[in-house]
């Protein structure tokens, strides 16, 4: 390992924006595999808290930022045949796992609230009857828009169990949002907002992304505030990324890069405010932490992903559908998707396979880059050896001011929360490094 003087830190050198690392492997970095049964996949994985998850990849916009896996091109019928193909993948997957036990719930996309009530119903059954997950006691969170939240909705999801609505609101200044190409006025998402508190959600999730054409400090702090007044218990702050083949990719429009003044003072606002700072984008108020209501986390092995787009994480494996993020391409993949027989959804034929080494480098990245920190006694339990033997790089994020060491624990420091987005892909194996370079976006 070459030895790098501390004043040189290259992490500190660089854009802090290199890449939100939600995910170890990044899905570019999967590729088709022989396939295999999911019955062998999962036989020697724990089954008695899994993370249940079911994509629906429907829009009723495409946002210019968005590059997640999801379609505007859908209408009744199709997505009426989309509901039916989870059912039956359910069925194939339920047998093939035996005796699964869900512990949390997640139904995202896209948008779930875009199916019309009758199907996002039948996705709940899906969930309960045919995957046995008890939604009423385990946590349940469901990803809406404003638009699509409807006061009818909003309370088939909380009769049948939701804890947690996560809404995109982005920004409250309606000439930001305009620039992103979402359809969606302040007034719209106040409207929403007041209904799902009406609700009675106990956890309600707001996004807001930084860094957007036009905005400015202040206009970043109005579009805090103006969340604030409907009393969050969790706020994500996404710095914004301006992705290929995403409608503001494709345009050549340009603006100053307002956005580590951005997230700066954002964090202030919200800690002053009484959140505390999870992770880099991620906020909790006192309240929801008082309650000790559960961390939201789709990231934990022993992942059960249904419908086009979803991935499923074992230990060792990572599998999913293919993956575009052009409109004919994705819907060519649902098409597919829908056409299959049902013996298909009996295996997995593309993702990645975590080695030794890509399995620990995943463990650090997910603690490190949370408030848990990179726990040495967890590591040590899980892969039998000493972590900073095993990586002496992380030795670098101590010199460079970037963590600190409390006893076992490597925590970041404020700037090295700060500077997350350039940690994770620093700790990338060459592998995947190679893979996601090499990656056909499509
Ligand atoms: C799963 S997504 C979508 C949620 C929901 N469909 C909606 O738009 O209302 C979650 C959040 O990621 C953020 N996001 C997505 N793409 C982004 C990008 N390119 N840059 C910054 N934030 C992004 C947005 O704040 C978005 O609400
Ligand atoms: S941000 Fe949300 S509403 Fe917009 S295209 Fe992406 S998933 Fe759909």
């Amino acid at each position: 390992m070459p030895l790098i003087p501390s004043t040189q830190s290259p992490l500190l050198a660089q854009s802090p924006y290199q890449a939100y690392i939600y995910a170890y492997p990044h899905k570019t970095a999967y590729r088709p595999f022989p396939a295999r049964s999911l019955s062998e996949i999962w036989s020697t994985e724990k089954q008695n808290s899994l993370f249940l998850y079911i994509h629906i990849p429907f829009c009723e916009m495409r946002c210019g930022f968005c590059n997640l896996f999801t379609t505007i091109n859908h209408n009744d019928d199709f997505v009426s045949h989309y509901v039916c193909t989870v059912q039956r993948q359910a069925q194939r997957v339920k047998t093939a796992l035996g005796n699964a036990q869900f512990a949390r719930f997640a139904l995202g996309g896209g948008t779930p609230t875009q199916l019309p009530i009758a199907a996002l119903e039948a996705v709940l059954d899906v969930a309960e009857d045919t995957m046995g997950a008890a939604l009423k006691d385990i946590p349940v969170s469901v990803e809406v828009s404003p638009e699509t939240a409807t006061v009818e909705k909003l309370q088939l999801l909380r009769d049948r169990g939701t804890d947690r609505i996560s809404i995109g609101v982005q920004s409250f200044i309606d000439r930001e949002v305009l620039t992103t190409q979402r359809r969606q006025t302040a007034l719209q998402v106040q409207t929403a907002l007041t209904r799902i508190r009406k609700t009675g959600f106990p956890t309600l999730n707001l996004d807001l992304i930084y860094g957007l054409p036009g905005q400015t400090v202040d206009t970043w702090l109005h579009s805090i505030r103006t969340a604030l007044q409907f009393q969050p218990e969790e706020i994500y702050l996404y710095p914004l990324y301006i992705r290929p083949l995403t409608g503001l990719g494709m345009s050549d429009r340009q603006w100053e890069d307002s956005r580590l003044a951005c997230y700066q003072a954002g964090r202030d606002l919200l800690r002053a405010e009484g959140y505390t700072q999870v992770s880099m984008r991620m906020f909790r108020s006192h309240q929801a932490i008082e309650s000790s209501s559960p961390v939201y986390c789709c990231q934990a092995d022993g992942m059960v992903g249904l419908g086009c787009g979803a991935r499923s994480y074992t230990r060792s494996l990572h599998y999913s559908n293919d993956y575009a993020v052009n409109t004919k391409e994705i819907r060519s993949i649902i098409e597919q998707y829908i056409a299959c027989d049902d013996t298909a959804f009996e295996q997995a034929d593309y993702g990645f396979e975590l080695n030794r080494e890509e399995q620990q480098r995943r463990f650090i990245l997910l603690s490190l880059l949370s408030e848990e920190g990179l726990n040495g006694l967890a590591y040590r339990d899980r892969f039998g050896s000493d972590v900073l033997t095993d990586f002496p790089e992380l030795q670098h994020l101590i010199d460079w001011n970037l963590a600190h060491l409390q006893t076992n624990l490597l925590v970041l420091s404020e700037l090295g929360i700060e500077r997350s987005d350039a940690i994770g892909p620093w700790l990338f194996s060459e592998k995947v490094q190679r893979s996601m370079q090499t990656y056909q976006l499509k």
